[in-house]
């Protein structure tokens, strides 16, 4: 076979591995909004730290999702919230969920959250899905082969300037006063023409992938937070970097996110690491 051929081979494999892993990220993210519906109004609250809920349907989402992955891909690793699973990795492909992002909003009553979920390869982020079940919003994104909502193809904004930019920010579960974030917010607020603090940060990624906030940048999220959101972004062709323009790792997971080089370089000088 020449090397064009096995090259083009390649591609093929890997555009079908990674619609494969998509079509088990959606069906996963619908087996657990499924059960975060059906528990609505019967759940009890727990707290996990100062203003950090769960509930049972947390812990029942994280069961519907690893069940539907372990029954097609039963040796792949899973990094669940509500389930950390062994530190040791067995497999090359790991899947990062985030049974419930938004517990906060969940539990108040506001439908506003998502199930979450990633799946990577030797840390190479090939599928990841947002499904927000109040508005039944399905934001899915394949490694390649771009970002959709509800099987449209989205964008990210095209705004240059904070001060035409509807920008996404977050906090920590409990914020500590004069920190960090606090100070940053203040800077955004001053600077962009509004800012928004939503209560899911994978949501808020979906809604950069789909051009609806201009921008989102946090300092204190986890994996599953932002996986498949940082996918979407790339796949619908916003910037995502650390916090000082350096590449994104989604094991740091603290991030500033835009439609735009310039949008974003002007969030970097704002608020980000340089800036200090
Ligand atoms: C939280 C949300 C929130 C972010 C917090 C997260 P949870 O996730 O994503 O937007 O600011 O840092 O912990 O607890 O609702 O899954
Ligand atoms: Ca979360
Ligand atoms: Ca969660």
């Amino acid at each position: 076979m020449s090397t064009e051929d096995a090259h083009r081979r390649h591609t093929l494999e890997s555009a079908a591995e990674e619609a494969q892993l998509l079509r088990v990220c959606e069906r996963a993210a619908w087996a657990g909004a499924t059960v975060l519906q059906s528990w609505i109004g019967r759940f009890q609250v727990k707290s996990k730290g100062p203003s950090d809920l769960v509930t049972e349907a947390d812990l029942a989402s994280q069961e519907a999702v690893r069940a539907t992955i372990l029954a097609e891909f039963p040796s792949h690793d899973i990094l669940g919230e509500e389930d950390r699973g062994p530190v040791e990795r067995t497999s090359e492909y790991r899947w990062i969920v985030d049974p419930l992002d938004g517990t906060t909003n969940y539990v108040h009553g506001v439908p506003h959250y998502a199930v979450s979920i990633a799946v990577e390869r030797e840390g190479a982020l090939l599928a990841g899905v947002v499904y927000d079940p109040s508005a039944q919003e399905n934001f899915a994104a394949a490694r390649g082969h771009g970002a959709y909502l509800n099987g449209q193809r989205i964008s990210a904004s095209g705004t240059e300037c904070l001060k035409d930019a509807l920008v996404a920010i977050s906090f920590p579960a409990h914020v500590e006063p004069g920190s960090r974030e606090i100070e940053d917010a203040m800077k955004a607020l001053v600077a962009c023409q509004a800012v928004r603090r939503t209560g899911s940060a994978a949501l808020n990624l979906g809604y950069v992938a789909a051009g609806r906030y201009d921008a989102y940048f946090a300092r204190e999220t986890r994996p599953w937070d932002v996986a498949a959101g940082a996918l979407l972004v790339r796949e619908a062709g916003g910037v995502l970097t650390g916090l000082a323009g350096e590449p994104f790792q989604v094991d740091r997971a603290k991030f500033i996110s835009a439609g735009t080089q310039s949008l974003h370089k002007a969030l970097v000088e704002l608020v980000g690491d340089s800036a200090i």
